[in-house]
């Protein structure tokens, strides 16, 4: 361990010693490009890098291994397998979405991988059960419309409002719910011993920090065969600083996210 040299026993991944010891720190601060048609990709608001989403599923696949994503969009996951030999299927409810990430996989000369316009609670029973290797998505916001609100002008001319298709007005309990229901059934995709990995935002919300991403490991957890086994904090250096309390009250800069890391267990 630590060495520079691949293990052959190694059937996680394929990464040598040295890479396997840097791959399991809790935090990701590098920055990644803004590349890859970026500029598109961005008409979704909640996109990722595809640097990042490779960096990820580096640790926890192999080349030619299988990556499902049940919340796409325009397909950060997609596309950060593509960059390094993974097959992926990712599923979205807005035909829009898949057609921005089909247009980057073209304007990239990258292959483009299966894609599922429709509901992923339903579309996920087309998919055969204990197929996929890796699990990673990021999960539709809770009540984006209600947070815009507390946002000032200028964030709320973003296009943050187009990117979940939320308009349901959920209460957090009903959002918690449609997510384990989601992430459950993907999870019975996942071959048993295999990981699944949630982004998700914590937001500040009526004066209130809602620590949503405890808040859904929690119910995730509800789930017996899902073992919680990580926290990955994903700082994002290249977010733009909004002055939300000065001169009175203390009001967070949220410039990370979690990444929940879960192992189906027997
Ligand atoms: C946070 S975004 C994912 C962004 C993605 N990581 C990217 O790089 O573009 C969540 C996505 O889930 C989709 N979505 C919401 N509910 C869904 C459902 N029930 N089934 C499938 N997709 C859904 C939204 O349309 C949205 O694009």
């Amino acid at each position: 361990m630590g060495s520079n040299i691949y293990d052959e026993r190694n059937t996680l991944n394929d990464l040598t010693g040295s890479e396997w010891k840097f791959s399991t720190k809790t935090v990701i601060s590098k920055p990644y490009p803004i590349n890859m048609q970026h500029k598109l990709r961005s008409e979704h608001g909640g996109q990722k890098p595809p640097e990042l989403c490779a960096d990820i599923i580096k640790i926890f696949t192999k080349r030619g291994n299988l990556v499902l994503d049940p919340f796409m969009g325009v397909g950060g996951t997609l596309l950060g397998a593509s960059l390094i030999d993974r097959k992926a299927i990712g599923i979205d409810i807005t035909k829009r979405w898949i057609d921005i990430y089909k247009e980057v996989s073209k304007l990239e000369n990258l292959e483009e991988q299966r894609t599922i316009l429709g509901d992923s609670l339903k579309e996920l029973d087309n998919i055969e059960d204990e197929s996929v290797d890796f699990i990673l998505t990021d999960v539709p916001y809770w009540n984006i419309d209600t947070l815009k609100q507390t946002r000032n002008k200028k964030i709320k001319q973003s296009k943050l409002n187009d990117f979940d298709n939320n308009t349901k007005n959920q209460t957090k309990e009903e959002w918690l719910q449609e997510m384990y229901d989601i992430l459950y059934k993907a999870s019975r995709k996942l071959k048993i011993g295999k990981y699944m990995a949630v982004f998700i935002g914590d937001i500040y919300r009526d004066k209130q920090y809602h620590f949503l991403s405890a808040e859904l490991a929690m119910k995730i957890s509800e789930a017996q065969d899902l073992k919680m086994k990580s926290n990955i904090i994903w700082v994002d250096n290249s977010k733009s600083l909004h002055v939300f309390g000065y001169p009175r009250a203390y009001v967070p800069s949220m410039i990370h996210q979690n990444i929940l890391i879960f192992r189906r267990e027997v």
